[in-house]
């Protein structure tokens, strides 16, 4: 266990800033996400940290200690690749003892250590199989128990479940985490999978072109996103159109004020929303105090099992995305019928209209 500080790391390839000015700080034994579109750096971060390369400028602590200089063979990190990194022509329990050999330990230790390492991945029973004897899943935690045999203070993985079909990625995400706390381990995962970030994290830590954007927890990632990028890389938002009259925004499609900033443009501002917050109600409806009542027309309704999706176009021109549990007065109505979309005014959230515009109010 050892907490991680990343200080002002900055990583250039040629003239492309792949990392911009990080800083970033993991507590001890936490699950640490970096999530971001491809090519935003997460690969570039996690092999600075592994000490694959250099940095430009910047340096990393490991439990308060700069590892500025060590090769990646002494950093004590333990990296989990996309591909396994297996490898194939020797058992799973050779593959397991490798790392352990290499650093010469006792032969006696290593038969206990990777006995140990392969009942905590579930795999006691396949010590002897060769990996193609083994699926996709099994082979990934072989890659999983080299990666700790060796007690490393840190653990690195960059998107070890994206090879796997999406039901395996969803068991092993939770087998995963299991066996992080079990070790109590420092582990900083990469995915570009939202989901998999928030179901995981400790903390999420959102990049963009090189640059952090928030990192925080999963729900306050999700609840509190800091800019627009976050918002809608993390969940769906739905974008509404605001005017301005006298320091006052109101929402174009229903006339209600939203918003109160002298110091901006009508344009200047996106006025954000959640699917999963909107209702829609069939015909006029009168709404609730803290409510804003949305005259719209239905587009297209998928009843798609647990939830419905319903796309409506305002009057306005502008398309709304509702998620909400099935209701069949919605789903039987015909595409065209009026209905009245209620938007709640806590969850309208205002960014500045850049694309990592950020929030106000
Ligand atoms: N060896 C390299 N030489 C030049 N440019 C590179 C090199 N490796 C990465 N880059 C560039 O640096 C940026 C960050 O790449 P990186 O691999 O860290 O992205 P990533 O977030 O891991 O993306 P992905 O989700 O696709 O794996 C990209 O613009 C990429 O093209
Ligand atoms: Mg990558």
């Amino acid at each position: 266990m050892a907490s991680v500080e990343i200080k002002g790391i900055r990583k250039l390839y040629g003239d492309v800033v792949a990392l911009s000015d990080i800083n970033i700080s993991i507590p001890s034994g936490s699950f640490f996400t970096l999530l971001g579109p491809s090519g935003c750096g997460k690969t570039t971060l996690l092999r600075t940290i592994a000490g694959f390369h250099d940095q430009n400028a910047g340096r990393i602590e490991v439990d308060g200690k700069s590892i500025e200089g060590l090769p990646a063979y002494r950093r004590d990190v333990g990296m989990v690749f996309q591909d396994y990194a297996i490898f194939p022509h020797i058992s799973v329990r050779d593959n397991v003892a490798f790392g352990l050999r290499q650093r010469k330990v006792l032969a006696s230790d290593i038969s206990k250590r990777v006995a140990d390492v392969l009942e905590v991945v579930q795999l006691g029973a396949f010590a002897d199989r060769m990996p193609h004897e083994l699926s996709g899943g099994q082979q990934q935690r072989v890659g999983l128990a080299r990666a700790v045999v060796i007690r490393p203070k840190v653990l690195l993985m960059d998107e070890p479940l994206s090879n796997l079909d999406a039901r395996l990625r969803v068991d092993l995400r939770a087998e995963l985490r299991r066996i992080q706390r079990d070790l109590g381990i420092t582990t900083v995962y990469v995915t570009h999978d939202q989901e998999e970030a928030l179901a995981m994290s400790d903390t999420v830590c959102v990049m963009h072109q090189g640059v952090i954007q928030q990192a925080a927890s999963p729900l306050d990632i999700y609840l509190r996103p800091e800019n627009r990028f976050v918002a809608t890389f993390v969940g769906a938002c739905n974008f509404m159109s605001l005017s301005k009259e006298g320091g006052q925004f109101s929402l174009k499609s229903s006339g209600a004020r939203v918003f109160d900033a002298a110091g901006f443009n009508a344009t200047e501002i996106a006025c954000a929303v959640r699917p999963e917050t909107l209702r829609v109600a069939s015909g006029h409806v009168t709404p609730s105090p803290e409510e804003i009542a949305i005259p719209a027309k239905i587009l297209d309704v998928s009843f798609i099992g647990r939830e419905m999706e319903v796309l409506t176009i305002t009057d306005g021109g502008e398309q709304l995305k509702s998620l909400a549990r099935p209701d069949p007065a919605i789903i039987e109505l015909a595409n065209g019928s009026s209905v009245t979309v209620l938007v709640k005014r806590d969850d309208l959230a205002f960014f500045e209209a850049t694309e990592v515009g950020r929030r106000v109010g």
